[in-house]
């Protein structure tokens, strides 16, 4: 066991031979962040930290937990682009069994204990993460892998009627496209509503004008959606443009960040920022 595992009160597995290949860093995201091969190493602490506390809540949760977050590089890009403010409140929508708060939380324990990249901005210090999942099933896992954090609140709840409390971040990841047009432009609006002035939308989305990249993604979402006891629902997606279109048209600005170096996926990132001033569109 490495300094840095007994650091983090990792423990090694018996079967961390079977541990997900990790995703190379797009080149573009790289510069001024170590060596590939430190951030590959933090890459699987990180998901060893996340994925651990999943154990006592099962085979399931705890396999889904390390294959989310070892497979699917959007956990990785988000701390390695640092858009996340230094410490603040966090509503993350749709949550699932809440990876991204474990994942967070596993972040700053990294940082406090020296193993973080140089050049990369701290992870956030979480004043409060809240999580709304639809799913009853993810929420119980959710609330057992986190019920020893004071700070993380899962809750059961639809996002289209749930209330938001004011907050520093919104985080929306591969789930706006669940419910239709009409549901998604409300929810946008509340999102709007329940940032601070400065705050951020961080949301991710399957991009409509992706082609062939889309049609996979969509058919991997079908059949996981119906796997997970979804059923066979329709799923109403927009190309990234009109997503952005819609983020600035309620006075965000908008960037826009394919996920690279995982499943061949049109998957993108959209962060929306709101000014600091809190002028309304
Ligand atoms: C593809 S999963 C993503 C989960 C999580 N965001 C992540 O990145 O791991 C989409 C999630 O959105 C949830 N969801 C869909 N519609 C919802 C709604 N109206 N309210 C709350 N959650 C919803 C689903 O139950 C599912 O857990």
């Amino acid at each position: 066991m490495s300094r840095h595992d007994q650091a983090l009160g990792i423990r090694p597995e018996k079967s961390s031979s079977r541990a997900p290949t990790l995703v190379q860093a797009p080149p573009l995201l790289v510069a001024n962040a170590g060596t590939l091969s430190d951030q590959h190493g933090l890459h699987r602490t990180l998901v060893d930290l996340a994925s651990a506390r999943y154990k006592s809540g099962g085979r399931f949760s705890y396999h889904f937990a390390r294959g989310k977050l070892g497979i699917d590089p959007l956990f990785i890009d988000l701390l390695r682009l640092g858009e996340f403010p230094a410490h603040g409140r966090f509503l993350d929508l749709g949550c699932g069994q809440a990876v991204f708060a474990s994942w967070l939380l596993a972040a700053r324990q990294c940082f406090e204990v020296g193993t973080w990249p140089a050049g990369w901005a701290p992870p956030p210090i979480v004043e409060s993460l809240h999580g709304l999942e639809l799913m009853p099933s993810d929420v119980a896992r959710a609330q057992a892998a986190l019920a020893d954090e004071p700070h993380v609140r899962i809750e059961q709840g639809d996002i289209c009627h749930a209330d938001f409390e004011l907050v520093d971040v919104i985080t929306i990841f591969d789930v706006l496209h669940y419910f239709g047009p009409e549901a998604q432009d409300d929810v946008l609006r509340r999102i709007r509503a329940a940032l601070r002035p400065g705050g951020k939308l961080v949301a991710r989305v399957g991009d409509a004008a992706g082609g062939l990249r889309f049609s996979l993604s969509r058919w991997v979402d079908q059949a996981v959606t119906f796997v997970r006891g979804h059923g066979f629902s329709p799923m109403y997606c927009r190309s990234v443009s009109e997503w952005a279109h819609a983020l600035e048209s309620l006075g965000f600005e908008v960037q826009t960040i394919r996920t690279e170096g995982g499943p061949p996926f049109a998957n993108t990132m959209l962060i929306a920022r709101l000014p600091l001033d809190g002028a309304h569109a």
